[in-house]
């Protein structure tokens, strides 16, 4: 027998999705940190998915110190880990898509800017801040510039790297967005 999904039980499920990310955001870091984030719109494009992660900040005489451990202040199990330094101001980096990959994006040092387009809309981030990340979601054309001098990008991601994962190619990525719009919608 082949079940099918009635609209409801899809609707169901979109919510679903949406309340995990609320819960794990708000109960773990409890009342007293702040938390600022955008709440997603109802649509399914890949952009709307998007947003800002704001960490908990220890603050000291010392200096400050900010946490970040997986399935609680990101929304997913951290498989891996990379950054980028030592970068020349005027270095763009990225331009690509990813198929699965979901990755936060965070600005340890320094700042720069972070260009998305998940084919129906773009959006520009700023990051300057190391206790303040941006999540991008699977099925976006990502890039980033605008570094200042001494910036240190951290990625955060949910899968190992797997060069399979890349569209690199910006035509391939219009045709597939275009071609398959509701995969490239899929959480
Ligand atoms: P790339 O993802 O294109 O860099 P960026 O998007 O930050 O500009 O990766 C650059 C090179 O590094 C490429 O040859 C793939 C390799 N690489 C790895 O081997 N492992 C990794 O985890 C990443 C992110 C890249």
């Amino acid at each position: 027998m082949v079940v099918v999904p009635t609209e409801n039980a899809r609707a169901k499920s979109a919510c679903h999705f949406r309340l995990s990310e609320e819960f794990i955001v708000h109960t773990v870091l409890g009342a007293p940190a702040p938390i600022r984030r955008s709440i997603p719109r109802p649509s399914g494009q890949p952009l709307d998915r998007c947003h800002w992660t704001d960490f908990p900040v220890m603050h000291d005489t010392r200096g400050n110190l900010t946490v970040i451990e997986g399935s609680r202040q990101v929304p997913f199990e951290i498989k891996r880990m990379y950054f980028l330094y030592d970068i020349p101001s005027q270095a763009a980096r990225g331009g690509h898509a990813h198929r699965a990959l979901t990755q936060v994006f965070i600005a340890m040092s320094g700042s720069f800017d972070l260009h998305l387009d998940d084919g129906t809309g773009q959006r520009t981030i700023h990051l300057s801040r190391a206790n303040r990340g941006y999540l991008v979601r699977p099925w976006i054309w990502r890039t980033l510039d605008n570094f200042s001098g001494n910036s240190v990008c951290l990625v955060i991601t949910d899968q190992f790297y797997d060069e399979a994962d890349y569209i690199r190619d910006h035509d391939d990525f219009r045709q597939l967005v275009h071609a398959h719009p509701v995969a490239a919608s899929r959480p």
